[in-house]
């Protein structure tokens, strides 16, 4: 059977990523991009597929029912892969109210629409509302606890994976109550190409590049598990394929790390395959400032249930992940340089200030 996709945040990073892998992957399903544009969306991302036929760009809100409404009936939908979302901890903190805004209320406008416009159709189990979240609505875990499995509760720290946990109890509620299929992931730190220079793995990569100080919250313990984003992109395939509705599916990349550990390796990558930096070893570079507030301290994914029921595991290591992903920052300067904007810098200067007011 083909499919009609649309696709919500599909000019952001996994987003991105997930459009060229199904165009890639299934030629003949139709794919629609929905997407505002943020600061954190960025057109050029989906310049591979945007002369295809059956790719479409639709410039818009996800709280715009009448636009969501009308692209749904036009395009004929089945499923919605929703990843639109505001996504950075750190704004969430400077910023909250646009999270709850997209997150919450953007989120339940996309499942209204979807809900009503489903109710219409006559094989109702064709269809899905898959949402992706996050591994960080469980909170934060100590050195020794199990990691996060589909039945740990929800704990979210931060107004980010708030209203992202607000999001998935909202897609919950819809299966549960009008029975819309719906299917949840949550997955654990993505990185690879197309990531906005604001989070971790890239900032490090771009600031290496220029000879710029590299900002470590706090003691640098802090422990992610990473997640090749193209792998991400496979789990959500066969979750489409085989998930079942009304299911949560953990995602993870089996890749636990201290943040320092992780700058460390790739300064050494950067060193390795780098030629002309202004600053060598750029190990030099690292500099602790203060922490993030709230800051968790250690995420991990139990991705058993992915493998054991639908076959999934990551298919790169770290170490293999983070020098493809070096070699992508390295070879696309044209790509992350225009994202380095005057609304970027307003943004870096006020998040790496220290309590006088010192940019770090
Ligand atoms: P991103 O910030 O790179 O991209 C978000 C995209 O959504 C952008 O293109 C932006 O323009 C669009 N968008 C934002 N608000 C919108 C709105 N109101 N209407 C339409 N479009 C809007 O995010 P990402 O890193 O690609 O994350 C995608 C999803 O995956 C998010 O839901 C995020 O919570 C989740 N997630 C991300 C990670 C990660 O490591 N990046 C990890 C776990 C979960
Ligand atoms: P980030 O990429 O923002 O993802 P998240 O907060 O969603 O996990 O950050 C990953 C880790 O890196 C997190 O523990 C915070 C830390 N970090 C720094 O130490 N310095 C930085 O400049 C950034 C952006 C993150």
């Amino acid at each position: 059977m083909s499919r009609r996709l649309l696709v919500t945040g599909g000019a952001g990073f996994i987003g991105a990523n997930f459009v060229h892998h199904w165009c890639r992957v299934y030629p003949n399903d139709r794919v629609v991009v929905l997407d505002a544009l943020t600061y954190a969306g960025n057109l050029p991302n989906l310049k591979l597929v945007q002369e295809q036929e059956n790719f479409r760009f639709v410039l818009g809100n996800i709280g715009d029912a009448s636009l969501v409404n009308k692209i749904l009936v036009e395009e004929n939908i089945d499923t919605i892969a929703h990843f639109a979302a505001e996504s950075h901890v750190d704004r969430s903190i400077l910023a909250p109210g646009d999270f709850v805004q997209t997150n919450v209320v953007g989120t339940f406008t996309l499942l209204e629409s979807f809900r009503q416009y489903w109710e219409t159709k006559a094989n109702p189990d064709n269809y899905l509302f898959l949402h992706i979240s996050t591994d960080e609505v469980y909170g934060s875990l100590c050195p020794n606890d199990p990691a996060f499995s589909e039945t740990t509760a929800y704990a979210p720290n931060s107004p980010y994976s708030a209203s992202k946990a607000g999001s998935d109890h909202l897609v919950r509620a819809y299966y549960h109550t009008y029975k819309l299929p719906t299917i949840i992931t949550n997955c654990s730190n993505n990185y690879g190409a197309f990531q906005f220079p604001e989070k971790l793995i890239p900032l490090m990569c771009i600031n290496i590049l220029m000879g710029k100080p590299l900002p470590v919250y706090g003691d640098g313990k802090n422990v992610r598990d990473w997640l090749y984003v193209n792998d991400n992109c496979r789990a959500l395939d066969v979750i489409i394929h085989q998930g079942k509705p009304g299911e949560n599916y953990n995602i993870g990349g089996n890749n636990e790390v201290e943040n320092i550990s992780l700058v460390k390796t790739l300064c050494q990558i950067m060193d390795e395959l780098a030629p002309d930096l202004p600053v060598r070893p750029s190990e030099k570079l690292i500099t602790f400032v203060k922490d993030r507030p709230g800051h968790d301290r250690r995420y991990a994914i139990n991705a058993h249930k992915l493998k054991t029921e639908l076959g999934w595991s990551p298919s790169v290591t770290i170490t293999e992940g983070l020098r493809i992903t070096v070699q992508w920052y390295l070879k696309n300067h044209h790509w992350w340089k225009p994202l380095l904007s005057e609304e970027y810098q307003d943004y870096y200067r006020q998040n790496y200030r220290d309590s006088r007011g010192v940019f770090q």
